[in-house]
Formats: C-alpha cells, structure tokens, sequence
C-alpha cells in the first residue's frame, strides 16, 4: 500500500500537504519535482522515535534527494549525513549542518576528496579497501592529524533486491571481504593517522524483507566481538540504508520499527553506537514528479500517451524496470479507462515511465502525477536531449518554496566555449 499521504485528493485533485497540484503547474509549470516536507520530517522522525534509548545517529544518505533545501530541513532535525563525495560535503555544509555528523563513503574516493572531508572535520570514513587505507593514512598524517575509520565490510549477503543496486555480495565492489578485513584493521591499529573504531556494511537498496539485513547485522556483529577480542576499540556500527519502499498498491514496505526493534534486540549489550544510513525511506515517498499529457496518439495495437517529463528527469523506469504508479491530478468521473504506455519526448525507446498501464483516459493538457519519486529522481536526471532540468518546490502546509529553479537555455551551456 502506498503511504505518501502528504498526497491526498480533495474534492477530485490532488493535493500536496495544503496545496492544489494544478495550481503548482499553472504557476511553475511542467514537469516539476513537488516534495512535502511534512513527509520528509515524518520519516525522519519515525527513525528517531524507534531508536530513542539507543546510541545513535541517522545519517541521511545524501545521494538519494542532494537538494539543499531538503538537507536543511534534516538538518534542522538534527540529522547527521552519509556522503560519498566532496560535493555532497559541499552541499551539506552549505545546508547549515555539522561538519561532525557527517561519515564518508564509497568505493572510489580521491585524494582531493579526502582532504577536503579531513580540512572540514567530519567524523568518520568508511574505508573500502587496504589502498584506501594508506591513503587515509598519508592524507591525515600529513596534517597531524588522526582520523576515525571504520572498515566497510561486505558481508557476502544476497539482499534479493535489482542486481544495480545489490552490494553486498563476494563479486560485488563494494566493500571489504568479511573474511580478510580482520587483517586490515590489524594493519590500521599501526598506522599512523588512523583510529579504526568503526564496522560498516551496507547491502543494498530497496529492501522488502529483513531476513538480508538480519544475517549481515548478525555477521558484522560476530565480526565486531572478535575484533574487540583481539584489542580494537571499536565503539560504532554502521548498518547503512536499504530498507525500502511500497512502489505499487499491493506492495508493503518495510516497517522502519519492525527493524529497529530486530536491532535492538541484537545490540544489547554490545556497548555500541549504532549508525544508519538511509536515503529511499525518508524521502521517496514524499515526492511526485509532477507531468503533462502533450498527446496521445496509437500506433497499431498500441495506445501511446505522451508527456512532458522524460527519461532524462526520471530514469528509474528504464535502468530498474522501477514500477511508479501514475495518476490523475484532476480524477474525471465520466472518464473511462485505457491501456497505454506513459513515455516522455526523448528520443530512445527507453523513454518510458510505464509499459502497458490502464489508467484513466487521459487527454493533452492534462496533468499526471508519478508517484513515489523523491528519492533518486531529480539527482539522477540529466541535460540529455538539451533539456533543461526541471524545478524542485518543497510544500511546506500551505507555502511553496523553490527549491531548485528550473534551467535556462543559458544554464544548458554554462561552462561551453566556442572555438576562437
Ligand atoms: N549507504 C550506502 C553506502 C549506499 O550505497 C546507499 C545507496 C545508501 C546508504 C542509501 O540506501 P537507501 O536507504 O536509499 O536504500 N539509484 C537506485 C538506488 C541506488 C542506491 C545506492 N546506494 C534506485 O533508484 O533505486
């Protein structure tokens, strides 16, 4: 069952938080990202209130939704931020958040990205590979200074979720083999510069069932008492994101208290700082891509409607097969029903948003809302076909804030120079 109920309808159109849809288009225009921040701060606070009496910090996956006026408002409610790159660290910082509640990942970090990350203060990396290590070491001892790591480890987990965005097992990239980190923290206790006081993990997104997500927590968890045993003060785990949302009516998400409480079963005792990593569940459901019907039209057998938005404003559908429900703004009751793919004016045949979907007859000039794409919607959108990128606007009750304007021609060759 879907639950962005930030999204209802009042009398026939739908509404976000105090504010008609149709009234967003008619003065921003289409397509456009419309996100509640309502939504977003009640999945935020669902995390809090599960894990009051456990050490911890939510770190938000910044990769999910980058936009600056959605990390303030985290920012605001004390959210601390999972980042795998310096621009990330850039937009937090320029969100008003904490330098200190902000850890660092990803398989590829640069040099130039760690010393930013180190001259800025935050807490911690998570540290992929023994290369990483050193240069970890190098970078923060050439700047006298010490910083707290923890090894990413990958567990060897299947998380049964899209192949993309399955990480945590064996031939995957992603992270440390669970059975060799042992000796790379061995290794971190002599290097100079480093604190390894952390267990990371994280084995991928869109997770519908916890049974995954148990049997790496169990295995880090045996990993972290052995480490302890043999001399490392380890003092945080970090269990990362992955838990996932409903996309389609019959589809339940995870329950964020179902998992918290699995947690805090599993840690007591262990005198830890639990860490999370979560993008998808705190905002995916609070955002819609907000689109326009230009035509129908059919071709053979098939009925075809054609809309504003894109593949290059929402590639989920395509590079996933991701299923986002699509619905009316304005429900018509004399309407009928039809069987059509949604696709956008880019031209590949892998611009769709929907193959074979009924929905209601649908005519030019009529809005449509996808459902369920706050999370990596607008930051995975792209310039392609010189389109420009579309606006954000964050509904606060009854205000509309842009978020994010939407470009300019003059924006799509910002940075181009001709020939002399
Ligand atoms: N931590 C790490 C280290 C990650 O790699 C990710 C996501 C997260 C946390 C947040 O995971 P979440 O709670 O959002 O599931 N573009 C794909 C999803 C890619 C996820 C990449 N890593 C999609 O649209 O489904």
């Amino acid at each position: 069952m879907l639950t962005d109920s930030e999204f209802q309808y009042r009398a026939g159109t739908l509404f976000c938080e105090d504010v008609n849809l149709t009234e967003i288009a008619a003065i921003h225009g289409t397509p456009a990202y419309v996100y509640s921040k309502r939504g977003i701060e009640t999945k935020y606070r669902a995390y809090e209130e599960a894990l009051a009496g456990i050490s911890h910090r939510i770190c938000y996956a910044v990769k999910a939704n980058s936009n600056l006026a959605v990390l303030q408002t985290l920012a605001r409610l004390g959210a601390g931020f999972d980042i795998v790159s310096a621009g990330e660290l850039f937009r937090v910082l320029k969100a008003g958040a904490r330098a200190d509640a902000v850890v660092f990942s990803g398989v590829g970090k640069t040099a130039e990205d760690v010393r930013y990350a180190i001259e800025n203060g935050i807490h911690s990396f998570n540290c992929e590979s023994e290369a990483e290590l050193h240069l970890l070491s190098e970078i923060a001892s050439k700047v006298n200074t010490c910083i707290s790591v923890a090894f990413r480890v990958n567990p060897d987990v299947d998380a049964i979720t899209h192949p993309y965005i399955s990480t945590g097992l064996r031939e995957h990239k992603f992270g440390a083999d669970i059975g060799l980190v042992e000796s790379l923290y061995e290794c971190a206790m002599k290097l100079p510069g480093i604190r390894p006081e952390g267990v990371s993990c994280h084995i991928g997104s869109q997770l519908l069932d916890l049974k995954p997500l148990w049997e790496a927590a169990e295995k880090v968890l045996a990993l972290v008492r052995r480490l302890k045993r043999s001399g490392v003060p380890i003092r945080e785990l970090d269990l990362g994101g992955g838990l996932g949302v409903p996309y389609r009516g019959a589809e339940h998400g995870v329950s964020v208290s179902d998992f918290i409480s699995g947690l805090r079963e599993r840690l007591a005792g262990e005198d830890l700082r639990l860490l999370l990593e979560p993008g998808r569940s705190i905002v995916a459901e609070a955002g819609i891509l907000l689109t326009k019907v230009l035509f129908t039209k059919r071709n053979g057998q098939k009925n075809f409607v054609i809309v504003d938005a894109a593949m290059n404003d929402l590639i989920r559908p395509t590079l996933y097969q991701a299923h986002h429900e699509i619905v009316p703004v304005v429900k018509r009751l004399d309407a009928g029903h039809l069987t059509a793919d949604i696709v956008g004016p880019v031209c590949e045949t892998g611009d769709f948003f929907a193959r074979g979907r009924e929905l209601p007859e649908a005519g030019s000039g009529d809005l449509l809302a996808i459902r369920t794409a706050g999370a990596y919607g607008f930051v995975l959108s792209s310039n392609y076909n010189s389109r420009p990128r579309v606006c954000e606007l964050l509904v606060d009750g009854s205000r509309v804030h842009v978020a994010r304007r939407r470009e300019t021609f003059e924006d799509l060759i910002r940075g181009e120079d001709l020939l002399q």
